[in-house]
């Protein structure tokens, strides 16, 4: 049996990747250790996630922990020169060139490779992974020219403490009136000075980078290129909203021949997109973050021609970030992983 152990499980990630392993391939071919960072927890059948004697006796560790635990574990165990293949969901490993970002129905070869020469893989950021999969028909055709996002991001991406925030506010404002300078009131009553996330949108998600970017902009280009092993061109903004567990993005896209919309519909069509009616009904009901959720497949929809450009389109999107845009590529590449070791 395969000793596959998996840290920071009770979490966002973790927890989701945890659902898809019962009753698979994973979970029939491996002994499944559960690691915590929580002194309080670790008893029984859970152990010391900072505990590296037992960390090194694992073949696969799995890590939904975050950035910090993962510079910090991963050094020490490595030093210790451990065989095993750790796979990491957090940004830490995503850019390190001994480690691949994972994402197999674009990268299925690059792992492949990897598989001879890599012990450390990491799931790339949520926004990525649901717009490269979205576009992959039209990678693989080589069409695209380049990709402009914008991103509505759930509050789940930030993690458990943006979500009890969240609704914290919508709890001191449930008596709240419709009318709306009384409503406009109450509400700066309420937050005081604080910036509610609810009635609200933010643009801006992680730290600064170059050129006016936000980090979590700068992962869009910089990300996807390193996934598809070749230079793509993606600008993008990225917003936080209170959807609970989609991310939409809307893209504009430049693509490097003349098509007819039909031709756009066909290309995305693929068994990881399910394309939405541009009309009303459709539009309001099946292609939102609340319908989305729990759901593996990348919506797509008020799919558009420029009326300005012949080559340029536009389409909105929307994706369970904590199914394909964290655990599901995380879950594959397991799978293919132990397929290699097996
Ligand atoms: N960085 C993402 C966010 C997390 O803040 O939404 C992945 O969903």
């Amino acid at each position: 049996m395969i000793k596959l152990g998996i840290i920071g499980w009770r979490g966002l990630v973790g927890s989701v990747f945890l659902n898809r392993i019962k009753n698979s391939f994973i979970n029939k071919h491996c002994e499944i250790f559960l690691f915590s960072t929580n002194k309080i927890l670790i008893k029984n059948n859970v152990f010391n996630a900072f505990d590296t004697k037992i960390l090194l006796n694992m073949n696969i560790l799995v890590c939904c922990q975050g950035s910090d635990y993962t510079k910090n574990i991963l050094k020490k165990i490595k030093t210790k020169k451990w065989k095993g293949y750790w796979i990491d969901s957090s940004s830490f490993l995503r850019m390190n060139n001994e480690s691949l970002i994972v994402l197999d129905p674009l990268n299925k070869n690059l792992i492949n490779k990897s598989l001879k020469n890599k012990k450390f893989f990491a799931g790339a950021n949520c926004t990525v992974s649901l717009a490269l999969l979205l576009f992959k028909n039209f990678l693989n055709l080589n069409l695209i020219e380049w990709i402009s996002s914008s991103s509505y991001q759930a509050i789940s991406g930030a993690g458990s403490k943006l979500i009890s925030e969240t609704i914290g506010e919508i709890n001191s404002t449930k008596n709240l009136q419709t009318n709306l300078l009384s409503l406009e009131k109450s509400i700066k009553l309420s937050f005081n000075k604080k910036i509610p996330m609810v009635f609200n949108a933010k643009p801006w998600i992680d730290k600064k980078v170059n050129f006016g970017q936000t980090k979590e902009e700068w992962k869009s280009s910089s990300e996807a290129s390193k996934i598809l092993g070749e230079k793509i061109n993606i600008d993008s903004n990225c917003v936080r909203i209170t959807s609970l567990r989609c991310h939409s993005q809307y893209f504009l896209f430049k693509i490097k021949k003349n098509l007819h919309l039909n031709n756009i519909y066909e290309i995305l069509n693929d068994k990881y997109v399910y394309l939405v009616k541009n009309d009303e009904n459709h539009s309001k009901n099946i292609l939102t973050p609340y319908n989305v959720c729990g759901k593996l497949k990348i919506f797509a929809g008020r799919i558009k021609k420029s009326l300005f450009d012949n080559k340029i389109f536009s389409l909105f999107s929307v994706g369970d970030q904590l199914l394909w845009g964290a655990a599901e590529p995380i879950k594959r590449f397991t799978e293919i992983l132990l397929n290699f070791i097996l």
